[in-house]
């Protein structure tokens, strides 16, 4: 029962912000090339106010779902890092999700202090994006290898 209501939070989040990153990427950044350039910092604009209400609160529950799972079911199979192959897996997830974490921490401390360039939330978009492929392919192989 603990067991999967950690895993659906953790999946249901995941899902969340894959898709939000995943919008971002293959349709927000296409569109640049199309649309003034006044016009597109409005989009971004509007982007930053949504995702500063809305995302910390999934990050926050994906990364706490995780750390629940880690503890209480995994711990015994995970600890010590890089034991096993499952546990060489789930640590280089981990490492990605803190890596994340990172990026998604100095976006919003970016956006709230108005540094954010286009050039910069492209960047981050991108380099989010591929930090996403990496973590899905890395959590399907810890349960399949
Ligand atoms: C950006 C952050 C993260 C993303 C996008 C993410 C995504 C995922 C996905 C897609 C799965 C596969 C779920 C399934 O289909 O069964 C998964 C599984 C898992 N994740 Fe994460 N995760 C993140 C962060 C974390 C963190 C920080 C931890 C631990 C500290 C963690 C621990 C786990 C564990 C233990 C599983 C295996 C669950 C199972 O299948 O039994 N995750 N994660």
């Amino acid at each position: 029962m603990e067991y999967t209501v950690l895993l659906l939070v953790h999946l249901g989040c995941a899902i969340l912000f894959i898709g939000v990153v995943a919008f971002e990427v293959l349709f927000l950044e296409p569109i640049r090339t199309h649309l003034p350039d006044n016009m597109m910092e409005l989009v971004e604009a509007g982007i930053h106010t949504r995702a500063r209400r809305f995302m910390p609160f999934v990050v926050g529950l994906l990364f706490a779902s995780g750390i629940g799972l880690l503890w209480r079911i995994y711990w015994g199979g995970w600890y010590p890092p890089f034991s096993s192959t499952f546990s060489t897996l789930l640590t280089v997830k981990i490492l990605l999700a803190i890596s994340v974490l990172v990026h998604f921490i100095t976006a919003i401390r970016a956006a709230v202090c108005n540094t954010m360039t286009s050039r910069r939330f492209r960047l981050t978009h991108y380099s989010v994006f591929a930090h996403m492929i990496l973590i899905v392919i890395l959590a399907k192989a810890m349960t399949t290898l």
